[in-house]
């Protein structure tokens, strides 16, 4: 299968903090990714915003390297690498001052799609938003984008939002959580809502409970500061793992349009339960063998900060009570590892013999590596001697039945396409974050109140001790992170 591509209006992108280590990494690569298969058209501009004083050429020199580094050598030819650059343009702004603004006004042209990027610190989310608004830059359908963290707290996430729509409206405004622009994340979408088959089983009557797994097998590489503040809560379960949660527990919504999806997430976090102390482990990794722990990454000696968080969340409503949700996710875990597995109850009779090890059913969604679908099933042992039973999954790798080509976009591509489209469906709603916040805020001030300190792990471990209760007290087994 050959993947498709419809080309997007031309537009002017303008990116703030154009040469920070996320523009590097995914937003320019991304771009260049778009432009190389024809998706970005030819007229179509990108304009690196920043402090340092770059001429548009130093610029290109830095997107250059950029590229160098991060696509891989048969994506990229000469001839494609300089045509892209050639879309690029750089201007030295001031964020919180009054340089370059004017300049930026008179470049952008009219008629064209606006969109503004802002891979900056979140402080600077207010002064950029406002200085577009009242010196005219950004029009009634000019687009804002913002990057996590979007808050560290309701209160702050609340103050981002004020500062926004101060300045834009709600349907300018795309919050970016790069997990719903990875592919199996969509096709979860696809899954529960394009096939009949799921639906009628997607309940408490037939889903024993959820496990939502993202495993990295990274520590905090160079982002000890940041990540100190902020903990596994803040970094990932707000915001991704509570993204996944919402696609498997939201009702279906009635169209596939952006407040339609946004509207049934919402619901789904507003019927969470508060999570009490005993469902909840904290950890932090600690040093094993070569790999340093934990303390030594952040810089933090004395460090109580989370990096590894596990808990069991129920979700108050007719489809889900009595299902729990089980979450995990952490930092140099043994084996990177993003899935998601609904795991259904067992027959309510059994005529068969007794099958040492059986699992049961269970649909089980990869993100990461090896995106694909599995669907564990329960088959006879193949051969004489009687009914014995053996467990087979049905596999769909997306690279063996789609070809590799067809899902290889990274997450920060197709999102950037739709902010071009105008197509905030894969966006968070100001709502909705300050949803995740008001559910979140309660655990983590528990947290910083009391004395305890996380539960330790081995660096390349599997996790806490503690974590593992936290399933086997329910008579459940967490699955194991090495698929
Ligand atoms: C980011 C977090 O949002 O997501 C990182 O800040 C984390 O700490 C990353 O490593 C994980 O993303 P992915 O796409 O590699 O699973």
């Amino acid at each position: 299968m050959v993947a498709r591509v419809i080309p997007v209006a031309p537009f002017d992108l303008v990116i703030f903090g154009a040469t920070g280590d996320l523009s590097r990494r995914k937003i320019l690569p991304g771009l260049f990714h778009r432009f190389r298969v024809g998706q970005m058209p030819k007229n179509a501009r990108i304009i690196g915003a920043a402090r340092s004083d770059y001429s548009s050429e130093a610029f290109r020199d830095v997107i250059h390297k950029a590229l160098n580094e991060f696509v891989s050598e048969t994506d990229r030819s000469p001839d494609t690498i300089a045509a892209f650059l050639e879309q690029l343009e750089y201007i030295h702004i001031n964020a919180t001052g009054d340089d370059g603004w004017t300049k930026l006004a008179e470049i952008l042209r009219p008629n064209t799609v606006r969109a503004f990027y802002l891979s900056v610190s979140p402080s600077l989310f207010g002064p950029i938003a406002e200085r577009l608004n009242t010196r005219g830059i950004a029009s009634s359908d000019s687009r804002i984008v913002v990057e996590k963290p979007f808050g560290h707290d309701l209160a702050s996430a609340q103050q981002l939002n004020t500062e926004l729509l101060r300045n834009f409206d709600e349907h300018q405004i795309y919050r970016i959580d790069h997990y719903l622009g990875k592919e199996t994340v969509q096709n979860l979408m696809a899954l529960r809502f394009a096939n009949s088959l799921f639906e009628p089983l997607w309940n408490s009557t037939h889903i024993d409970h959820v496990q939502i797994t993202v495993s990295e097998s990274l520590g905090v590489e160079g982002r000890g500061e940041y990540y100190d503040n902020s903990g596994a809560m803040r970094d990932m379960v707000q915001n991704h793992l509570m993204q996944l949660l919402c696609l498997i527990a939201m009702e279906p919504p009635s169209r596939f349009e952006p407040n339609a999806v946004r509207d049934e997430k919402v619901k789904v976090i507003s019927a969470l339960e508060p999570v009490e102390p005993d469902d909840i482990v904290r950890g932090q990794y600690r040093n094993y063998g070569e790999a340093s722990g934990y303390l030594e990454d952040s810089g933090n000696p004395r460090s109580r900060t989370e990096s590894y968080v596990a808990m069991k969340v129920a979700v108050a409503n007719w489809r889900w009570a009595g299902t729990p949700f089980y979450l995990r996710t952490g930092k140099k875990l043994r084996n990177r590892l993003s899935e998601i597995a609904i795991v259904f109850r067992d027959p309510p009779h059994m005529i068969f013999p007794k099958m040492e090890g059986r699992k049961g059913n269970a649909l089980v969604i990869r993100l990461q590596p090896d995106e694909g679908i599995t669907l564990r099933t329960t088959i006879k042992e193949p051969g004489p001697g009687g009914m014995r039973l053996t467990e087979v999954s049905m596999d769909m790798t997306f690279d063996d039945a789609l070809g590799e080509d067809l899902h290889s976009q990274d997450a920060y591509e197709r999102l950037i396409m739709d902010v071009i489209r105008g197509d905030q469906t894969l966006f968070m709603r100001g709502d909705e974050v300050e949803a995740a916040w008001n559910w979140a805020d309660p655990i983590i001030n528990s947290w910083q109140e009391s004395t305890q300190k996380p539960a330790n792990y081995d660096s390349n471990g599997s996790g806490p001790e503690e974590a593992l209760m936290l399933m086997h007290r329910d008579g459940r087994r967490w699955r194991a992170i090495e698929q």
